[in-house]
């Protein structure tokens, strides 16, 4: 895995390998040995290996150099139909852990508050822009569609910092990395002047530095717990609950501890061709090459979109996820999810559990993949107590070709549910949640609500702090 780290005051990020605290702890024995030897020639040599070694590094990833991996110049590159489904929406900030950095999560949404609220999670590959027109034809179908960026995808961070060190071993590489990066910052002669002035290398020193000023930047990896966590905070931060979920391909898994665990904030469940494993090969962005072929030109990952989610896409639409997929190293977040997946997840025992079995449920399923894949579909739904099941005439990824026929679906079944009463009105909307809703309301346009692309990705002080 690896990580980004990021030194204060410095905007430009670069890739390294983990690095823990107690591992760099772990090795103050050089200072003995090296002691007996003249020092020198050790300096010499290590600065320029690590030269040449970073030089190696960064000709042999220009797919990640640092233009892509800083926000606002990321931002900029973007197709205009991106920067505007950015500039409609607007950022929640969850906190997962109480040790990491709050994660920003993006949210588009359309339609009127006081209606039924219907929540959209995409499956790992996608973000809520694949689900823009549907978000849209509900809203004028007068359902709140709400689409949530999952943490890593899309809009919604990707990494998120970690102080003081992260976890696991570092290797020798990482080591490498770690003293070449303070050779850098602090100047090749630091070093040499730390030893004329004590007469020895300056271990501790670089410990003393490495230790304070270490934040590593990690890349988030989504399970079904962190899910769980980032769902219960935009619902109660938007004030959504009860909601009407909508689950794409592998958010099912992702979602389901969430239903488990908040029946009474679930007023329906629909699945749009779900299955445990996205339906994109997430898988072959860990080859190397191919991955940088795929992610970094547009042919290749059309190829695959065409191949495994859908062949009715336009050439924008594909290249608008390849584009996402691709940016601020959310191929790293989207592979640490797709290893967090529940493998063993049994749709039927999931459905049939006390908690969820009361929940109203649809089924939304493509005819026109194979035989195979209806027979899932029927399967998913007969494993669902009194599950509806409908059938559509898109893929994988019906919901940009064939929003409308998805739009129509979810609005009936929402609109044959009796109405939700709000639980909002009895409980006083916490002073931060309400000043959020003065503020996105007295915006009006959307403008206002991202006025600062900076902000929202909290290179300046975003208006949730
Ligand atoms: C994985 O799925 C199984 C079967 O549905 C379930 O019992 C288990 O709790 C799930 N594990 C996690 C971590 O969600």
């Amino acid at each position: 895995m690896a990580i980004i780290t990021e030194e204060e005051g410095d905007v430009t990020k670069t890739i390294h390998p983990p690095v823990t605290k107690e591992s760099t702890m772990k090795n103050p024995k050089p200072q003995s040995q090296s002691q007996s030897q003249n020092p020198f020639p050790f300096w010499f040599y290590f600065t320029i290996i690590f030269s040449l070694a970073t030089l190696l590094f960064v000709s042999l990833s220009p797919l990640y150099s640092s233009s892509q991996n800083d926000p606002r110049s990321w931002f900029l590159s973007l197709p205009p139909p991106l920067r505007q489904h950015y500039s409609d929406g607007r950022t929640i900030k969850v906190q997962v852990n109480p040790d990491e950095s709050p994660i920003e999560v993006f949210v588009s949404e359309s339609g009127p508050i006081q209606s039924e609220n219907v929540i959209i999670l995409h499956g790992l590959g996608l973000s809520s822009y694949a689900f823009r027109e549907m978000i849209k034809s509900l809203g004028s179908r007068g359902i709140h569609g709400v689409a949530i960026d999952l943490p890593g995808s899309g809009f919604s961070d990707k990494s998120m910092v970690v102080v003081g060190g992260g976890d696991g071993e570092i290797g020798f590489v990482g080591r490498v990395k770690e003293v070449y990066g303070l050779i850098r910052e602090k100047g090749v002669f630091w070093a040499f002047d730390q030893m004329v002035e004590t007469g020895d290398l300056p271990y501790e020193e670089i410990m003393k530095i490495q230790n304070s000023k270490r934040r590593s930047v990690k890349a988030i990896e989504l399970g079904s717990e962190e899910t769980a966590k980032v769902l219960g905070q935009v619902v109660d931060t938007l004030g959504l609950s009860p909601v009407h979920l909508v689950l794409h391909d592998s958010a099912l898994g992702l979602a389901s501890n969430w239903v488990s665990e908040n029946p009474q904030s679930v007023r329906s469940v629909t699945l749009v061709d779900s299955g445990v494993n996205p339906a994109l090969p997430l898988w072959v962005l860990h080859i190397p090459v191919v991955r940088e072929v795929l992610l970094g030109f547009s042919f290749g990952f059309e190829k695959l979109v065409s191949l495994r989610c859908s062949k009715e896409m336009t050439l924008s639409e594909v290249d608008a996820h390849r584009i996402l997929l691709q940016g601020r190293n959310g191929r790293e977040a989207v592979l640490g999810s797709v290893k967090k997946l529940n493998h063993s997840f049994d749709v039927a025992q999931w459905g049939n559990s006390d908690a969820v079995s009361g929940i109203p449920m649809q089924v939304i399923w493509s005819r026109q993949v194979s035989d195979v894949w209806i027979e899932e579909g029927q399967r998913v739904a007969k494993a669902l107590p009194k599950a509806k099941f409908v059938t559509h005439s898109g893929s994988r990824w019906p919901q940009e070709s064939k929003s409308g026929e998805l739009t129509d679906y979810i609005a009936d079944f929402v609109s044959a549910i009796p109405r939700s009463t709000r639980r909002v009105s009895e409980e006083p909307i916490p002073e931060k949640v309400q000043k959020i809703l003065d503020e996105a309301k007295a915006g009006g346009d959307h403008d206002h609500v991202h006025a600062d692309y900076t902000d929202a990705y909290g290179l300046g002080e975003g208006w949730t702090t």
